[in-house]
């Protein structure tokens, strides 16, 4: 008897940018497993019937990306140890008997990718992280535990910085976290003082703030590891100022894998094919066309 399908895919919104369904259906057909994964577009108004959808519909497994990251917490049964930590969710499981449980894997994708092309671990890092939301607090949350040394939330609306720093400092005793305004002398300050800049913003993000730099381009320099977990274009503007100002930019693409690879790993208990799944991608990013 053929096995039943099951279904995976993605909730977020807008979804246009999104190559998780690419990346998902491509390792799947590789390795012949019976699911299959698809882009469910959710206006945040509507989350709460569409998760109440995944658990009455047997849905498998869902990725969660902007602007629900957060906003899934209070419809979700059980968190992992990590997604607790970090106040955030980009992986949901439903298990046998309904329950929907919230995993994060953007850490670990996260540190996955630094370590593979920047060659570097949290360990004493000094890091400036743009961003107050979903993904910022998943990343801040795992540099510090890997002991970052010294941690800036920077962020357009100044109270959200402000509000994730003082989180983490009480989630994180005596390490040193600030929070403040992209765009203030704290904000030059923190990037001047940085070994590692990240973009955890969806500016620049094509079909979104397209052509958006979230810092001033002055601040980058020789020296500063620059990450954008922005991966469609796969050279943001922040990326592209950074290459121009001699700074060492790393694309959001080895992070977007790595996640994946871990959310498969949990949906499907198999090891995600990354080399096939990577010429893919990257096939598909320069073919220009919005993908
Ligand atoms: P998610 O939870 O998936 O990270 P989010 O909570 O909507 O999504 O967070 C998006 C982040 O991108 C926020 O930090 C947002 O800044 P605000 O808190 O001021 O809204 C930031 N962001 C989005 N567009 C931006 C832009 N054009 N310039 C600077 N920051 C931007």
């Amino acid at each position: 008897m053929a096995s039943v399908v099951q279904a995976l895919g993605i909730i977020g919104y807008p979804l246009g940018h999104s190559l998780s369904p690419l990346m998902h259906t491509v390792a799947l057909r590789h390795l012949g497993l019976p699911y299959r994964y698809q882009a469910y577009e959710v206006e945040p108004g509507r989350l709460k019937g569409a998760l109440e959808g995944v658990r009455a519909l047997g849905i498998r497994g869902v990725n969660v990306t902007i602007p629900h990251k957060q906003a899934v917490l209070p419809y979700l049964d059980e968190l992992s140890e990590e997604a607790r930590l970090m106040g955030a969710v980009n992986t949901i499981t439903r298990e046998a008997d309904g329950r929907l449980i919230g995993h994060n894997t953007d850490g670990v994708g996260f540190l996955t990718a630094l370590r593979e092309e920047g060659g570097l671990s949290g360990a004493g890092l000094r890091v400036a992280i743009l961003g107050a939301g979903g993904a910022s607090r998943a990343l801040a949350a795992k540099l510090l535990r890997e002991g970052a040394g010294e941690l800036a939330i920077l962020n357009r609306t100044p109270g959200r910085a402000a509000a994730l720093a003082e989180e983490l400092r009480a989630k994180f005793p005596g390490s040193t976290v600030a929070g403040a305004p992209l765009g203030g002398p704290e904000a030059a300050e923190a990037v001047a003082g940085a070994d590692l800049l990240v973009n955890a913003t969806s500016a620049g993000l094509k079909g979104g703030a397209e052509g958006v730099i979230p810092v001033s381009p002055d601040l980058l320099r020789p020296g500063l590891v620059v990450c954008d977990i922005v991966y469609n274009p796969l050279m943001t503007p922040l990326l592209l100022a950074a290459k121009a100002h001699k700074a060492r930019p790393i694309t959001g693409l080895g992070m977007f894998i790595h996640q994946g690879a871990e959310s498969f790993r949990i949906w499907t208990g198999c090891e995600m094919p990354i080399g096939l799944v990577r010429r893919r991608l990257l096939r598909a990013l320069r073919g220009g066309s919005r993908v």
